[in-house]
């Protein structure tokens, strides 16, 4: 018999009207979680599932979810998904893929008529890209979103509360959006693969082993506010100075300290910010990524003691705010079987790669199997309108998809 597959045409349809939320004039989508865009995406994904036969489920952390009774009653699903929020200013493929081709999944699986021993549901997160909180409906699912996480959130606080108001969620609701463990048979996700890897080995599916760690942190340099004029050079406390010396400084102990991580200070603000005032507040994002645990604890560590050093060089006071830390996590054997044994059946070349993104598929490992899926990324763009992934890799990924959660399916309930 042939090999199962989904419908090309349908898949790209979807793709196509998807990316007209928020969409850019660079190519790319501006569609930051709980945004207007994001949430007429949403609107458009609900309408989507009701129109093709599957049950639309939502839960208190606005993950939106279709369901496909295709197991016994009282059997558990096997997630498929992803997320439809992007960066600010993001492309089209990261996360809409992986949302797009476990629907499209699920469509095949009922034209098939196939009997499985678990039922499907594909699944769109809420806010895994962190402009609210990061990972924030898939950490709700598992059980593992507590209140302390809402209180300083990545995105601010007001942010935050103003974004859940606009959708109709709230934090009672998601600190009670915890699933029932044994309602999860286990987890698979497509994605792109959002880095060189695959294109440079000349492979076409990405069979990922585990997911780096990711630690988040507001700090502030402080000093003086005072006449740019007719200040002395040496006498300013210029808190742009600790800030500039800090952030240059964290590139240097990467790259000399911790070959195997990455550390980025994405977000600078000078304050109050005029050509004419010296600096008397600079706050910044710190971000550093590891998949080794004991090096992630030690990069962490060296890092707000540098933070330390520059401040008390530049005479400026320093405030470091925690905001949230996801550890390293290693994704399930099985699902990785189930992705080697899904591409050699479609003839496709395929290799074993670490994430250095962060994914859903991180909140779900620790309470069923789960696994993912890469498809090449040309050039390796990703968070960027440059993003860009092959049709024909998108499809393999969305087959291998497919083939993966039918090999998962009969191997979970066996
Ligand atoms: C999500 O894409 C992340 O890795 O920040
Ligand atoms: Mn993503
Ligand atoms: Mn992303």
């Amino acid at each position: 018999m042939d090999t199962l597959r989904v419908s090309s045409d349908r898949l790209k349809a979807d793709f196509t009207a998807l990316s007209r939320f928020g969409a850019t004039p660079q190519g790319g989508v501006d569609r930051p979680a709980l945004s207007e865009a994001h949430l007429a995406a949403r609107a458009w994904l609900r309408q989507r599932i009701q129109s093709n036969g599957l049950e639309l489920r939502l839960d208190l952390a606005g993950n939106h979810l279709a369901f496909l009774g295709c197991g016994p009653p009282d059997a558990p699903a096997l997630l498929l998904g992803s997320h439809l929020d992007s960066v600010p200013d993001g492309g089209r493929f990261d996360g809409a893929l992986g949302v797009l081709a476990a629907l499209e999944v699920l469509h095949t699986v009922r034209e098939a008529g196939l009997s499985l021993p678990v039922n499907l549901e594909a699944v769109d997160f809420t806010d895994e890209e962190g402009t609210l909180v990061g990972l924030m409906g898939s950490y709700a699912l598992a059980g593992h979103l507590k209140a302390d996480d809402l209180l300083a959130p990545r995105g601010g606080r007001q942010h935050l509360l103003a974004s859940l108001e606009r959708a109709g969620l709230s934090e009672a609701g998601l600190l009670e959006a915890r699933r029932e463990p044994s309602s999860l048979a286990g987890y698979l996700e497509l994605h792109i693969e959002q880095g060189p890897r695959l294109l440079q080995a000349g492979a076409q599916i990405g069979v990922v082993t585990g997911i780096v760690g990711i630690c988040s942190y507001h700090l502030a340099f402080i000093g003086r506010a005072d006449h740019a004029g007719t200040t002395p050079m040496p006498d300013r406390l210029d808190a742009a100075q600790g800030a500039a010396a800090f952030t240059l400084a964290v590139r240097q102990a990467v790259l000399q300290d911790f070959p195997e991580c990455v550390a980025n200070v994405g977000m600078l603000r000078l304050l109050p910010g005029a050509f004419n005032i010296v600096p008397r507040r600079a706050e910044l994002s710190l971000e550093l990524r590891s998949a080794d645990p004991q090096s992630y604890a030690q990069l962490e560590a060296s890092l707000l003691e540098l933070a330390k050093v520059e401040a008390a060089h530049y005479g400026l006071d320093l405030e470091i705010e925690f905001l949230n830390r996801h550890p390293p996590t290693s994704l399930s054997p099985l699902a990785q079987q189930a992705i080697v044994q899904a591409a050699d059946s479609l003839g496709l070349s395929h290799m074993s790669l670490p994430s250095g993104a962060g994914h859903d598929a991180q909140s779900l490992a620790p309470l069923c199997p789960s696994g993912m899926i890469f498809v090449p990324s040309q050039a390796g763009a990703s968070h960027s309108p440059r993003e860009f992934t092959t049709w024909d890799d998108c499809l393999n990924g969305a087959n291998v998809l497919l083939q993966a959660a039918l090999y998962m399916a009969s191997e979970l309930i066996s």
